[in-house]
């Protein structure tokens, strides 16, 4: 496994655990309840997308048979999923738009960069012909 797709993996762990744990505070103290954007994008940002993105920097250059269009720019996204995904939860917490504007637009890149990566991976893909064709 690449270095990237064993930190995504790392990471998706850690905040799943404190997604989760946003989640069980909001159970516990109902007026908690305004941590529900903090709760579901370390979710769905930290624990959904970085298992994804771990698990598809290793598998999709695998499946397209060639190996990933940039590593540079996997360690771009690496680093700016994670400084965007923070800031937008500090700035949720500690309330500034302007800084939660910032910091969600690094996220956007960041996804942006994965993106034209897994696409540029993928371009050359072709089936087999059938067998007997
Ligand atoms: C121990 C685990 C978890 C606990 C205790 C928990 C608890 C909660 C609570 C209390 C709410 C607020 C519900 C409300 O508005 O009435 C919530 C919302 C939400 N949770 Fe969790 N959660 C957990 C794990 C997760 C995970 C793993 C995900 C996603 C992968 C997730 C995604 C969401 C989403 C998307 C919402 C917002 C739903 C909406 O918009 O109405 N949660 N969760
Ligand atoms: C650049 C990336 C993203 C940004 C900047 C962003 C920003 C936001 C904002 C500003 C809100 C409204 C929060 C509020 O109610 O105050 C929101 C809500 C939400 N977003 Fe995102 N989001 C991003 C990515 C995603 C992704 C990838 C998912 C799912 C995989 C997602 C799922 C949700 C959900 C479920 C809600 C409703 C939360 C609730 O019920 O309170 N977001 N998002």
């Amino acid at each position: 496994m690449s270095k990237i797709t064993v930190w995504f993996l790392r990471l998706a762990m850690i905040y799943f655990l404190i997604g989760a744990l946003f989640g069980l505070d909001m159970a516990i103290v109902p007026r908690h309840m305004i941590y529900r954007p903090v709760h579901v994008h370390l979710n769905l940002l930290g624990w959904m997308s970085m298992m994804i993105y771990g698990v598809a920097y290793h598998i999709l250059p695998r499946f397209s048979g060639r190996p990933l269009y940039s590593d540079k720019m996997a360690q771009i996204h690496l680093w700016l999923a994670n400084i965007g995904l923070i800031g937008m939860v500090v700035f949720w917490i500690f309330y500034n738009k302007g800084l939660l504007m910032v910091f969600s637009l690094i996220e956007f890149i960041s996804i942006l960069l994965f993106v034209y990566n897994m696409l540029r991976t993928v371009k050359s893909i072709t089936m087999p012909p059938p067998p007997g064709s």
